[in-house]
């Protein structure tokens, strides 16, 4: 197999792994999801309203994340 014929596969530091699509996700519970997308970010860090897709939910600050303490 060629690098060219490899499908990518990219994972973002602290968000979502990117997958070129179309891609079908298979969950633990049987469930399927397809999605026909170019691109497509699986989430990783299981905080997405729309599981197992990423819908940008890592962005957010938690509070009690080190990142959301101040440098005083
Ligand atoms: S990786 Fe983006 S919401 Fe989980």
């Amino acid at each position: 197999m060629t690098d060219a014929a490899r499908r990518r596969v990219r994972v973002v530091q602290g968000g979502p792994i990117m997958i070129e699509g179309p891609v079908r996700i298979e969950l633990p519970d049987g469930s399927v999801v397809d999605s026909d997308r170019f691109m497509v970010a699986v989430c990783a860090c299981r905080r997405s309203k729309t599981y197992p897709l990423c819908d940008t939910s890592h962005r957010r600050v938690r509070p009690d994340h080190p990142s959301a303490q101040g440098s005083s």
